[in-house]
C-alpha cells in the first residue's frame, strides 16, 4: 500500500481539497483508494460523511475520531482491507505533533499544496521545521494549487514568484500545477471531488495527471464516467 501524506502548517493550502480530489480521482481510474482525516477540525471527514449520505461510499473517508486514536493503527487497517493507495489528510498547526511526525515517516510522498500567495509564502518555514528534524525533506513536494489564470499583466506572476520562494529553500514544486477550478469549488460545498462535478475540466484533468504521476503502480483501468 502506498501512502501519500498531505502536510502544511499552513491552514486553507488546500491540504483537505487535495486529499479528496486524488482518493476521488484514483477511485475512479480503478484504484483502491482511501483517505485518513488526522485534523481534530475534520473538514474532510465531514465531507466523507455527507458523501455516505448521498449514497458515495466510496473511497473510504475516515475520520480519526478520538483524542488518543492510534494513527498506526488506523493505516494497517487500510492495508488489511487491501487499500493500494492511501491519503493522509493533516492539520494545519502543531498539536499533536506526534502524529503528523507519524503521517510524515509513514509517507512515500508528502505533498505539500502550496498556494501562489503571500501568506502561503511566509509559512513555508514552519512546514519545513517539521519535516526537516525527521529527515524527509527528499520525500516532501511542493504542489502548487489554487494558481489563478494567466492575468493579462504577465503570465502567472504568483507563480513564478512561488517557484521563487519554494528555490530559496532548495525545494522544487511538482510540476503539475493545479489550477483553481470552479468545480473543484463547487465539488467542496456539494461534498463530491471535481471530477465528479465536471470531468472536463482542466483542474480536473490535471488531478488524474497528478494521481498518475504521484501513484508508483500502474493504474490498471481507464477511467469510468464520474457520475
Ligand atoms: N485547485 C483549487 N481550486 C479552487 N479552490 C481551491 C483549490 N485548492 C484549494 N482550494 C480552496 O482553498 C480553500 C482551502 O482549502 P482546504 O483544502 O480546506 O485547505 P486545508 O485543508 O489546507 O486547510 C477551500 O475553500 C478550497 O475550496
Ligand atoms: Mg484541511
Amino acid at each position: 500500500m502506498q501512502i501519500t501524506t498531505l502536510a502544511n502548517i499552513k491552514g486553507g493550502s488546500g491540504k483537505s481539497t487535495t486529499a479528496l480530489n486524488l482518493a476521488i480521482t484514483g477511485h475512479y481510474l480503478g484504484h483502491r483508494t482511501a483517505a485518513i482525516d488526522i485534523d481534530k477540525q475534520a473538514s474532510l471527514a465531514k465531507l466523507g460523511e455527507r458523501r455516505r449520505q448521498a449514497g458515495r461510499n466510496e473511497p473510504m473517508i475516515v475520520q480519526a475520531k478520538h483524542d488518543d486514536f492510534d494513527l498506526i493503527e488506523l493505516i494497517d487497517g487500510a492495508r488489511t482491507i487491501g487499500i493500494e493507495h492511501l491519503f493522509i489528510d493533516t492539520s494545519g498547526h502543531l498539536e499533536h505533533r506526534d502524529r503528523l511526525e507519524i503521517a510524515c515517516r509513514a509517507a512515500l510522498l508528502i505533498l505539500m499544496p502550496f498556494k501562489p500567495m503571500g501568506p502561503d509564502f511566509e509559512a513555508l518555514p514552519e512546514t519545513l521545521e517539521l519535516v526537516a528534524p525527521l529527515g524527509l525533506l527528499e520525500r516532501l513536494q511542493p504542489l502548487i494549487v489554487d494558481a489563478p489564470p494567466k492575468y493579462g499583466f504577465g503570465e502567472n506572476k504568483m507563480v513564478r514568484l512561488a517557484h521563487q520562494e519554494l528555490d530559496a529553500f532548495g525545494l522544487e514544486a511538482h510540476p503539475i500545477i493545479i489550477r483553481r477550478g470552479q468545480p473543484i469549488i463547487d465539488g467542496y460545498v456539494l461534498a463530491k471531488g471535481g471530477i465528479e462535478v465536471d470531468p472536463r475540466h482542466k483542474a480536473c484533468a490535471l488531478f488524474v495527471h497528478l494521481y498518475r504521476d504521484i501513484t508508483r503502480a500502474v493504474v490498471p483501468v481507464v477511467m469510468a464516467a464520474a457520475s
